[in-house]
C-alpha cells in the first residue's frame, strides 16, 4: 500500500510537472502569438500564414465553374484560406518590383481590400501579408442591401484611395478605380471557384453609410463589395 501510495505520489508529481510545462508552453505561445499581432509600426495586425501559391484547379475548369452565388453557409473560413484568397486577389506576386496579381492603371495600386468579419474590420496589407486591424465592429450588415451579407463569414470591400492616383480628373479616377477593382474581384471569383467557395460581387450598397461605419477618409471611395463563404450543402 505504501509503495502504491509512493508510486501515486510520483505519478502525481509527474503529472503536476507535465501540467506546469503545458501551461508554461501555452503561455509562451500566447505571448509569441500576441507578438505576431503587433507589428513594427505599432498597429495591431494579424499575421497571415504564408499563401499557398502553387496548385489549385486547372484554369479552364475554374473558368467553367465561375459564377455568382447568393447563399452562404455560416461556416468559418480558415486563416490559411483567407491568406490564399487575399494573395490571389491582390497579393504581391513579383516582390522585386512590388507588382501584384491584378493589374492597376499606371501601377497606382490605389485599391485597398477591407475584410469585414464577425470579429471586426481589417485592411489587407499585401506587402507585409498581414491584416491590419481597423475596428472591432462587425460592419458586415452595412456592406450591402441583401440579407445574406449579415451572416456570411466574409465581406470584402474594395476601397480606392484617390490620393494615390496622381493629378487626373475625378472622372478618370472613378473610371480607372472601377476597372482596377473589377480585376481584383475576378481574381476572387477564380480563387473561389478553385477552392470550392461561394462568392458574389456587389455594387448595391449604401456607400455613404458604409464609409461612415468604416471611418474612411474623404479621399477613400468605396467601389464594390464581395461576399465570400462556403456554399450551403
Ligand atoms: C459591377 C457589378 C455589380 C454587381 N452587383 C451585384 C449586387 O449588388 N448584388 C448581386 O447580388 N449581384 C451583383 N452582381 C453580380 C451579377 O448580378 C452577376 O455577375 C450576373 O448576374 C451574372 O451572373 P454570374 O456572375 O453568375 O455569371 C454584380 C456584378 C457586377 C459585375
Amino acid at each position: 500500500m505504501k509503495e502504491a501510495d509512493e508510486n501515486w505520489g510520483l505519478r502525481k508529481r509527474g503529472m503536476m510537472n507535465e501540467q506546469l510545462f503545458t501551461r508554461t508552453l501555452r503561455f509562451l505561445l500566447v505571448i509569441v502569438g500576441m507578438y505576431g499581432f503587433i507589428v513594427a509600426d505599432g498597429s495591431e495586425s494579424l499575421k497571415l500564414p504564408e499563401p499557398r501559391t502553387m496548385g489549385g484547379r486547372p484554369l479552364m475548369e475554374v473558368l467553367a465553374d465561375r459564377r455568382s452565388s447568393r447563399q452562404f453557409s455560416r461556416k468559418e473560413i480558415s486563416l490559411q484560406v483567407l491568406s490564399d484568397m487575399l494573395w490571389a486577389a491582390w497579393g504581391v506576386n513579383r516582390p522585386e518590383s512590388g507588382k501584384r496579381t491584378a493589374p492597376s492603371a499606371v501601377n497606382w495600386q490605389e485599391i485597398d481590400i477591407y475584410v469585414s468579419t464577425a470579429n471586426g474590420l481589417y485592411r489587407y496589407d499585401a506587402f507585409r501579408h498581414v491584416l491590419v486591424h481597423v475596428s472591432p465592429d462587425d460592419v458586415r450588415g452595412a456592406t450591402g442591401t441583401q440579407e445574406f451579407v449579415r451572416d456570411a463569414p466574409i465581406n470584402l470591400v474594395f476601397v480606392a484611395d484617390y490620393s494615390r492616383m496622381g493629378r487626373v480628373s475625378q472622372r478618370n479616377k472613378d473610371f480607372y478605380s472601377a476597372a482596377d477593382a473589377g480585376f481584383i474581384s475576378q481574381n476572387v471569383y477564380l480563387y473561389c471557384a478553385s477552392a470550392g467557395l461561394a462568392t458574389v460581387v456587389r455594387g448595391a450598397l449604401d456607400r455613404v453609410e458604409l464609409a461612415k461605419k468604416m471611418k474612411l477618409a474623404p479621399e477613400q471611395k468605396i467601389i464594390l463589395a464581395q461576399t465570400v463563404g462556403y456554399p450551403i450543402d
